[in-house]
């Protein structure tokens, strides 16, 4: 029987058979043969993914100084069912990830159909073709408990199968560029000897060219620009790769403008890339404590951090969301700790890593919250949150992007689903909300948050809607979870008139204002939301209000 990948709008494509990798093979020699030809270079990008999809079309898109392409850019990715519907999809010029950065789709047209630079295959044979190879798969770190990182682990099995792939099939002076964000050490205490055994089983005696440049890129509207217009750090495994990273990087993206750190060893970049999303987890993470602190005490926590912002030293403090999600933050301090003992053989992690492990915990556990928010909202209206009609307001980890990698909406929505509410997600960015739809084996089968709750069985038949007049009919509480644009303005009396009744509303991301606080009280809802201990007080005077103007008329 063929087996299938499908894509997420449903279009199936066999897999490719044993037969077609001769053919396949031929086509990228002809390619790679007509490119030497005009004196261009052949780099193999590893791993179509978020990252390695538009980074191999950025590469795909350099030219010289005479506006000539510079690269053929061959994208390989695995033929498994669950991501092989990526290469067909992107030979025909269509991105295989969901963009809203308005450059991503015309670029990748523009290299794919018209230059001709990129083109993608299932063949890892192509790598005997490459003058430098761009790994780009994913290096994840498997957790075991809700909560508790310090049991979990770093699963570098797709790297680390990757990089055998590379080294036995790279031209001995083929350079490899590690961006994956990996376990600081990885590159040259793992992946250099894995490499130079290859080459030594293949009897070259060259020392393999290995060098690390992690990615800073943003999913959403600058999704280009943060990978071509950012600045970037490298670092070589020796002096030879120091230089010919250096050389790739100011052939293909903007380092005229934006400085490239070049850094004396790998472990310095990869630690450089643990350290910027610890700090960016930790000061997110101890704000938890002063959003309930807040709750408690009748003070408003998006006051407190607007006014706190205006210091320019303290301008990027954040208000935190219902959990930090994206698919680095929740995992890359981990991947310090980890390796700190499984790489670098220290034994003393526990005591040396105290701040970013925590932060790491509280951030995974947040969302937790709102599901004791929304039950006392509902009570408070005389409702309970068992069979309650809830509806969650963004299923994506941060404003106006389409991902949903570890967001804190997931938490809330199983957490809600545990305590017997019956949920309805909208968001306008989302169609699939895989973590739910293919919950038996996304992110990877027994991986699921599923596992840390109870009664989940059923959240696979959640759909995200995009109508949000309609998702809101006859639901009996409104959870605003992330700051899409769509949520910003939304007219209270619209919210109340679609629902068909006064509503419970939790607002988890510092997104009403004081009026709108204020007219949902007056239209007979609750108001409850992280770190806005302020709302009680604008309920007290509603009510007194009410109660005044009663008295008055009476
Ligand atoms: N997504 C982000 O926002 C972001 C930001 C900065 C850094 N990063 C880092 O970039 C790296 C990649 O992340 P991503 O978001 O692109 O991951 P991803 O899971 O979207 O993509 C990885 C891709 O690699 C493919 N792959 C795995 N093994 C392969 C193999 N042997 N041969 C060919 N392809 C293979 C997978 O099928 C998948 O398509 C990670 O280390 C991540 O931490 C990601």
């Amino acid at each position: 029987m063929v087996e299938h990948s499908v894509s997420p709008s449903g279009e199936r494509f066999p897999l490719p058979t044993p037969e077609d990798h001769a053919a396949e093979l031929r086509r990228l020699e002809e390619l790679a043969a007509e490119a030497r030809r005009n004196g261009m270079e052949v780099v193999v990008v590893m791993g179509l993914g978020f990252v390695g999809a538009v980074m191999a079309a950025i590469v795909a898109d350099a030219t010289d100084a005479e506006g000539r392409p510079t690269k053929l850019v061959i994208g390989c990715q695995r033929p498994s069912t669950r991501s092989y519907w990526k290469i067909p999809l992107l030979n025909r010029g269509i991105s295989p990830v969901t963009a809203e950065d308005p450059e991503v789709d015309p670029m990748i047209a523009r290299v794919v159909l018209e230059k001709r630079t990129l083109t993608a295959t299932f063949d890892a044979d192509c790598l005997k073709l490459a003058d430098c190879v761009v790994v780009d798969v994913q290096c994840d770190y498997a957790k075991q408990d809700l909560g508790n990182m310090r049991t979990g682990e770093t699963d570098m099995a797709a790297l680390e199968s990757t990089l055998r792939t590379i080294g036995e099939r790279i031209p001995e002076a083929c350079l490899v560029l590690i961006e994956t964000t990996v376990a600081p050490g990885t590159t040259e205490y793992i992946a250099w000897p894995i490499l130079k055994k290859a080459f030594a089983a293949r009897g070259l005696t060259a020392t393999p060219l290995l060098a690390h440049s992690f990615e800073r890129v943003m999913p959403g509207r600058q999704y280009v620009a943060s990978i071509r217009d950012f600045w970037r750090v490298c670092s070589g495994c020796d002096e030879p790769a120091r230089v010919r990273v250096e050389r790739f990087l100011r052939d293909v993206i903007n380092t005229e403008q934006y400085e490239l750190t070049v850094m004396d060893r790998p472990i310095e970049s990869e630690t450089t890339k643990i350290v910027e999303n610890s700090y960016r987890a930790t000061i997110l993470a101890f704000l938890n404590e002063w959003s309930l602190f807040s709750e408690r005490n009748g003070v408003d926590l998006v006051k407190v951090i607007a006014a706190i912002k205006k210091r320019p030293t303290h301008s990027n403090i954040l208000f935190p969301g219902p959990g930090i999600g994206g698919y680095c933050l929740p995992k890359d301090g981990a991947l310090g700790y980890w390796a700190y003992e499984h790489i670098l053989g220290f034994e003393d992690g526990d005591q040396v890593f105290r701040m970013s492990t925590a932060a790491i915990d509280i951030n995974d556990t947040r969302g937790l919250h709102v599901g004791t928010l929304t039950r006392d909202a509902l009570r408070n209206m005389g409702r309970h949150i068992a069979g309650a009609d809830v509806l969650v307001c963004g299923a994506s980890y941060r404003e106006d992007v389409g991902d949903t990698r570890y967001s804190g909406s997931e938490i809330v929505v199983r957490k809600l689903t545990e305590m017997g509410a019956e949920i309805r997600v909208h968001d306008p960015y989302v169609d699939h909300w895989w973590e739910f739809e293919s919950q038996d084996s996304y992110p990877a089968p027994g991986r699921s948050l599923a596992r840390f709750f109870r009664n989940q069985e059923h959240l696979a038949d959640l759909r995200v809607q995009q109508d949000l007049a309609a998702a809101v009919h006859g639901a009996e509480a409104v959870i605003l979870a992330v700051r899409h644009e769509a949520y910003l303005d939304l007219s209270p009396d619209d919210l109340v008139a679609w629902a068909g009744q006064p509503i419970a509303i939790i607002d988890c991301f510092g997104i009403l204002g004081d009026d709108a606080i204020r007219r949902y009280f007056e239209l007979g809802c609750e108001v409850k939301g992280l770190g806005r201990g302020h709302v009680q007080r604008i309920r007290t005077e509603v009510r007194a209000g009410v109660r005044s103007a009663g008295v008055a008329a009476g």
